[in-house]
């Protein structure tokens, strides 16, 4: 640790000679922040042996002796013991002494200060390092303690900001992570973090060691019993201080545990699997969510995702048959259609990437028991189109555009109220043309600024069927207004400019609902009832396209993708790819579950330029940066119009592609509304170079591809998001011949 000391305090004394005070008091020394220290102890010997080890200069059996020229007073001692030391020291402490404690719970240690020296005494800053060891004493001082961990600051109205600054600086200087909190807040969040589960810990020890089989039950002690209760093992002393100095919050904490745990007892007495399993799934997901933020808050590292490059070296043809993951928009529609479904449906082929996972977790959020996914199979409890609850916080969609656009729908026709949120991308996302319409409804919705998420959309009011034309080819949107329609009064109807993916008509009508199509208008009525199905998601179109493309610019390439989704409303990739003299052929066309599906077979050939149909954009919009690469290995020329849709994308994908094929060597310019591209022709390769995806997970893969028919490695930046719409890409792709390394490393701080 080469830390610069940039603070000095000339005296410390500190009270109380345990590991929590001795490690603050040593890691200051060894930076050098600290002249001379005074320590006090009951214990005598604790005292010798802090002397012995040079931890602190010198010390008294006296304690006012010890703390009274001091500049900072550090009290660590068990929390009922804090008053006494207040009163004891009170009349040596200098006119400029800061004192500041290291105790569990705040709101008593605010009581004895005050008690002590009065409401105004504004010099004592009440702090909470969240760190320990197993081991204790002197002996196991640890300079390193607290780097880079968590301590607690609970500043008062009347807090001295001078003793604040102070006591914040020695906190840092030791490399801890100081974050305020209100002292309540302090007490509440510990009693159910750190608390309660101690109480529960002793409690159950207690119960099966005073029960008859107790010698079985030790003996045969398995790893469930251990790892509950080792915190039992811990002082009673001190947690017999902390049940009573917090008894408040604990009790409270303890009486909301105690009804959750009856009425998880009265599920398994009354055989109710369905509330168990979602009490457990629950919990499961919540855990393994707790032990990621875990992992890297021990540390408290930034919360930014890690981030992820891909090196793509030239390589050369691809070969194979596989399957692509599983659709993205039909994943999406399969979890909000099962949970407002009466019955379980029963979902395989999930895609088990970030967006749908995201959808999964707003149901479960709202109380929707959901089994999985393992290996892409879901199982659904539906709750009905009533069934809904209101979530606990803001659902938190991550990147996922189709996520809030679609639940915008489903949620204005719910009697609660909502909040929508997602990451950076999502958040400079077009919202008002969802909250448009729903607000044509009758629904109260509320976006930020210039229509962006967050997204509010309040229940309770009555929706009333609308006709909405749609002023732009959107399947988000069309998708929106029918799912508000399943709750609004009378008919609703969306006429499209354009045709667009019709996965939510499909799955409507799959899961028995009355939708009627009438060449571009859908109308449904509300009033109906969904019924659990079967659904098998078919491998998604979108991802298959990166291999498309692959395979066909990379000479020598014959690949089969299995069982891809070839919804109508989906080709505009085959069909673009074979005017511009693709060889793709569609094999064993079939259809599961109202979807057609077909393998398809594309092996290499030389494509040439040509101006995209408009008609076909809508049905490719998610292709186009796939396209884009194979336009720049096409012979001639490639012109795009009528797509302006792109610009609003994960990001502007118009920009984003045509700044990295300029940056690979291609004549490329963007448009209005979309590009023209200058093939590279048969003998023409992309140089190499460092391609900015603007964390657009399209972006990424598209640029990977490119690197078949690159003459030197493309560097493919921020690729983290790819795990939004297809886990191990990189797998897949090096199995069929790419040439790919990814680097991950933890976001820099
Ligand atoms: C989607 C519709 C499309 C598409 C998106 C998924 C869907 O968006 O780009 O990735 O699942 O409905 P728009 O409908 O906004 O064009």
């Amino acid at each position: 640790m080469s830390r610069k000391a940039t603070l000095f305090i000339p005296r410390v004394a500190v009270i109380g000679l345990g590991l929590i005070g001795c490690s603050w008091v040593k890691g200051l020394r060894v930076r050098g922040c600290v002249g001379q220290v005074a320590g006090f102890d009951r214990n005598l010997d604790s005292m010798q042996q802090a002397l012995d080890v040079g931890l602190i200069d010198e010390f008294s059996s006296d304690i006012t002796e010890v703390v009274r020229a001091a500049d900072l007073v550090i009290i660590s001692v068990p929390i009922l013991a804090v008053r006494q030391v207040l009163q004891d020291i009170a009349a040596a402490i200098g006119d400029a002494t800061v004192l500041t404690d290291v105790g569990s719970v705040k709101g008593s240690v605010a009581g004895d200060v005050e008690a002590v020296f009065g409401a105004d005494f504004g010099r004592f800053v009440l702090g909470h390092p969240i760190a320990g060891s197993e081991r204790s004493g002197v002996s196991a001082a640890d300079e390193n303690l607290y780097v880079r961990h968590k301590v607690i600051i609970t500043p008062q109205p009347h807090t001295d900001q001078a003793a604040l600054r102070l006591v914040r600086a020695a906190w840092q200087a030791v490399g801890a992570d100081v974050e305020d909190m209100a002292v309540s807040h302090h007490d509440e969040v510990l009693a159910a973090t750190s608390h309660l589960p101690h109480l529960l810990a002793y409690s159950l020890v207690d119960t099966l060691a005073n029960s008859h089989e107790n010698k079985e039950i030790f003996n045969y002690a398995a790893g469930g019993f251990r790892d509950f209760t080792r915190i039992a093992a811990s002082s009673p002393v001190m947690w017999r201080d902390i049940f009573s100095a917090n008894k408040e919050q604990i009790l409270k904490t303890l009486d909301l545990f105690q009804h959750d745990l009856n009425f998880l007892r009265s599920a398994i007495e009354q055989e109710d699997t369905t509330t168990v399993m979602g009490v457990l799934t629950r919990a499961k997901v919540a855990r393994d969510h707790f032990s990621k933020i875990l992992a890297r808050r021990a540390y408290v590292e930034p919360m930014k995702t890690a981030s992820v490059t891909y090196i793509a070296s030239p390589a050369g043809s691809l070969s194979g048959s596989f399957r692509v993951p599983g659709d993205k928009s039909i994943s999406h529609r399969s979890i909000m259609l099962g949970s407002l479904a009466e019955g379980t449906t029963e979902v395989s082929g999930f895609l088990e990437g970030e967006d749908s996972l995201a959808t999964l977790q707003a149901f479960r959020d709202m109380g929707v028991v959901i089994e999985g996914p393992h290996r892409g199979r879901v199982t659904i409890h539906g709750v009905g189109l009533h069934g809904l609850q209101p979530p606990p916080n803001a659902l938190y969609l991550g990147n996922s555009g189709t996520s809030m656009r679609l639940l915008a729908g489903l949620m204005a026709g719910q009697n609660f109220d909502v909040e929508m949120s997602g990451d950076e991308s999502l958040s400079k996302r077009p919202m008002g043309r969802v909250a448009d319409p729903l607000k044509l409804m009758g629904a109260v919705v509320e976006t930020a600024e210039a229509g962006r998420p967050p997204i509010k959309v309040h229940g309770a009011g009555k929706l009333k069927g609308i006709h909405y034309d749609l002023p732009m080819a959107s399947a988000q949107v069309k998708s929106c207004v029918l799912l508000a329609g399943l709750y609004a009064e009378g008919e609703t109807s969306v006429t499209e400019p354009a045709p667009t993916r019709d996965h939510t008509e499909r799955m409507l009508k799959g899961f028995g609902y009355d939708v009627k199509v009438d060449g571009s208008t859908v109308t449904l009525q509300s009033g109906g009832k969904l019924t659990a199905t079967s659904i098998d998601v078919p491998a998604d179109i979108s991802s298959a396209a990166f291999f498309m493309v692959a395979a066909s610019i990379a000479e020598g390439s014959d690949i089969t993708l299995e069982h891809v989704g070839i919804n109508p409303t989906r080709i505009g990739v085959i069909n673009i790819l074979r005017a511009m003299g693709g060889n793709i052929e569609v094999l064993n066309e079939r259809e599961v579950g109202g979807e057609p599906v077909a393998d398809i077979r594309i092996r290499s050939a030389q494509l040439k330029g040509i101006h995209i149909p408009e008609d076909q954009v809508p049905l490719a919009i998610d292709e186009f940066p796939a396209l884009f690469i194979a336009a720049a290995c096409a012979e001639g020329e490639t012109v795009l119009t009528g797509a302006e849709e792109l610009r609003v994308k994960e990001s502007d994908r118009i920009q984003a592609m045509v700044d990295g094929l300029i940056t690979l060597g291609v004549d490329a310019k963007g448009t209005e509304d979309g590009a023209v591209i200058q093939g590279m022709g048969a003998t023409g390769r992309f140089g190499g170079g460092e391609i900015v995806t603007h964390h657009d997970h399209r972006i990424a893969m598209s640029f990977a591809i490119a690197s078949l028919r690159a003459a030197e490695p493309i560097i493919v930046l921020d690729c983290a998001n790819v795990a939004t719409s297809f886990p191990d890409f990189v797998g897949l792709a090096n199995n069929a011949g790419l040439q790919l390394d990814m680097i991950s490393k933890p976001a820099a701080e």
